[in-house]
């Protein structure tokens, strides 16, 4: 299995909490900084205990990504850690139970013909980087947590994009949804 990576939310973090904001189910408690370990080796900061909450989750293979859709990803995408890139927004999420007992191939019908998820996210690349991790087979309360990064000046087309993909059928099977906006401290 990869590595994994973890949030912790306490009192300090490269990164500072601006919001909290419960989109759909229970929220999280309130914390002032969030540091990440990137799951690639390093040490996990803040001791159990120490934080408001931790959040785990691992990089997995892709599961509704064709080849011609990795391609354009990959030709369009920017990496984390971009210097001009000060502000991230760390969404955890968990879908239904229906959701996951649907078949692969209904489950990407979903995704892609009937709400066009890749199609909606290409619209705001390269200006936010993201990365998506699994959490579901961890046991965790969440079954993904998604994270972006972008610079100030894409607030505006990164929060459209979110409103337009919480409009998608997708949507109608997530059951919690919490939104933590941040600042590089
Ligand atoms: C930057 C724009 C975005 C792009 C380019 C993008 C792209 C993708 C792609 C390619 C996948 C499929 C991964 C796979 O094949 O398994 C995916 C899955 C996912 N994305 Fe996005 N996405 C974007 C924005 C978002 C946002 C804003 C959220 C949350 C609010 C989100 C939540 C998810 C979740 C939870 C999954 C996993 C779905 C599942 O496996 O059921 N994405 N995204």
């Amino acid at each position: 299995m990869a590595p994994v990576a973890s949030f912790t939310a306490g009192d300090t973090g490269e990164w500072r909490i601006e919001a909290i904001n419960a989109v759909a189910g229970e929220g999280l408690p309130p914390a002032a900084f969030l540091s990440t370990t990137a799951g690639e080796g390093g040490a996990e900061q803040g001791g159990a205990g120490l934080g408001a909450w931790t959040l785990r989750g691992v990089a997995s293979n892709t599961r509704y990504t064709e080849r011609a859709e990795a391609t354009t990803l990959g030709s369009r995408q920017e990496g984390l850690g971009r210097p001009a890139a000060s502000r991230a927004v760390l969404i955890p999420m968990r879908k239904s139970d229906a959701w996951w007992a649907l078949a692969q191939d209904e489950r990407r019908a979903i995704f892609a013909a009937q709400s066009d998820h890749i199609g909606i996210g290409l619209d705001v690349l390269p200006a936010v980087a993201r990365r998506l991790l699994h959490a579901r087979d961890l046991g965790e309360p969440f079954d993904f947590l998604t994270w972006f990064e972008f610079a100030p000046e894409a607030t505006g087309a990164f929060d459209a994009m979110l409103a337009r993909l919480r409009a998608t059928v997708e949507w109608t099977f997530v059951e919690r949804e919490v939104e933590v906006r941040l600042t590089r401290a």
